[in-house]
């Protein structure tokens, strides 16, 4: 059985240096993803000084979308783990950025908030509701509320006068290159919000948005439709005509895991199941670069050429994320998911090996051990992939009825 609350010097007792991961061991894991943890939180000093500008965000360069991220990765080392040490730190990060209408618009960052930033926080938010994670405290409505008003100011900027519909990339004129770009990340990121909005609430409106949202994905071209792998974006001054052929993890990782919800939404439906089935299919896109490292994952945009920026070395931790949480939606994939992502977090946890203590991560894992590239996203990933391994120990996300609406 799943105990919750394993107490951090328990697990600081069994110190296992990541690089000798047991992939099968539920302990080792315990401690692996303990120590890469404590390092991703070893870039955050936001809450030392109790000021605004610096809860709940990273240090430049990091932006406020991966802030978010982290603070959904770091829900799920709890929730994997049973390690509640950090829940008051990740709960007064969350709390700190729902804005005044408690909707994740929050002024202070509008510099930085496109629909694709908003929709990472909102996939951390519903993570707090779809685990019964410690509600707010005071006049802050719960989780789900503030997932839902998310969602209420996205639909509106569904845009039909260009690309027959979607999501531009910005929300701000004043924000650059974004107004014209409809992406794939902010409009996966809308279907996979409503997806969980339609499972967590039980009410269809949030369905028939995803149904919608992945429609015109699928017309527009984001989702190819013969290798279904999923391309960046496209401009609206061209009617969407010519595609950004670009691919990123992430975003498979988010229309995944959308299509995995509303199979388990729609009680198995067969036309999510395939639709799942095939972005399995096509993840295999970020497996296996060279035949030195087989079903090990890597960033192929950009990690052969050495081209990731900060945002793009944050990446494979949401493919990861997403694909541990489709097994619990299709527990069918589970067998291809084990197959990808055991060597992956085996490969992650050997690329952990840098610094002075031998536990800093590394940015790719198909080099058999530590690149020297370190940072938070490369925290981030790796922590999402071993952490993943303890997936189906831990209880599903709830649904409607299951999902604690009121505080206290
Ligand atoms: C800030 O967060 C760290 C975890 O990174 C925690 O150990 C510390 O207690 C927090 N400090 C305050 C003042 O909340
Ligand atoms: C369903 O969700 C929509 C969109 O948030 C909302 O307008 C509507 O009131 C909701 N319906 C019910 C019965 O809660
Ligand atoms: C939906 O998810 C639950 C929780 O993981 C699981 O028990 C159930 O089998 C899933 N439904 C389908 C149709 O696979
Ligand atoms: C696998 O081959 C690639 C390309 O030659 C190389 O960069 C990488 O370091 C190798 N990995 C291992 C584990 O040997």
């Amino acid at each position: 059985m799943f105990v919750k609350s394993v107490n951090a010097a328990a697990l600081a007792a069994i110190f296992i240096p990541p690089k000798d991961l047991d992939v099968n061991s539920p302990s080792s894991i315990r401690s692996v993803a303990s120590t890469i943890a404590h390092g991703l939180m070893s870039y955050y000093s936001g809450n030392v000084t109790n000021t605004p500008e610096t809860i709940a965000v990273f240090p430049q360069p990091h932006f406020w979308w991966q802030a978010g991220a982290a603070w959904g990765a770091m829900l799920d080392y709890s929730h994997y783990t049973g390690d509640s040490s950090y829940d008051e730190v990740i709960k007064q990060a969350l709390v700190s950025q729902v804005g005044p209408n408690f909707d994740l618009m929050n002024p202070l960052h509008f510099g930085s908030e496109g629909n694709d930033d908003q929709a990472f926080w909102g996939f951390s938010i519903l993570e707090a509701a779809e685990r019964n994670f410690p509600q707010p405290d005071d006049n802050i409505p719960p989780w789900l509320d503030i997932a839902i008003n998310t969602f209420n100011t996205m639909a509106p900027r569904w845009d039909e006068t260009a690309c027959g519909g979607g999501l531009a990339w910005q929300i701000f004129e004043s924000n650059p290159n974004g107004m014209n770009y409809k992406n794939s990340v902010s409009n996966g990121g809308f279907f996979q919000l409503s997806a969980r909005l339609a499972r967590a609430t039980g009410n269809a409106t949030y369905y028939e948005w995803a149904k919608k949202v992945w429609d015109w994905s699928e017309k527009v071209g984001f989702i190819d439709p013969k290798t279904f792998i999923v391309y960046d974006g496209a401009d609206r001054r061209d009617n969407c005509a010519e595609l950004n052929r670009l691919s990123f993890s992430y975003s498979h990782g988010i229309y995944l895991y959308g299509a995995a919800v509303l199979y388990n939404y729609t009680e198995g439906d067969k036309v999510w199941a395939d639709r799942t089935n095939n972005l399995l299919k096509g993840a295999d896109l970020y497996f296996s670069p060279f035949d030195n490292s087989t079903n090990v994952m890597f960033e192929q945009a950009c990690e052969p050429y050495g081209t990731c920026n900060n945002d793009m070395k944050s990446f494979k931790g949401y493919l990861s994320r997403f694909m541990w949480a489709t097994t619990r939606m299709m527990p069918s994939t589970l067998g291809r998911v084990e197959e990808l992502l055991k060597p992956s977090a085996a490969a992650a946890a050997r690329a952990c090996s840098g610094g002075a203590k031998g536990t800093e991560c590394g940015q790719k894992w198909y080099v058999g051990g530590f690149d020297g590239v370190v940072g938070l996203g490369q925290q981030m990933t790796a922590l999402e992939t071993v952490q993943g391994l303890l997936s189906q120990r831990a209880p599903p996300p709830f649904k409607a009825g299951e999902i604690k609406h009121v505080k206290g």
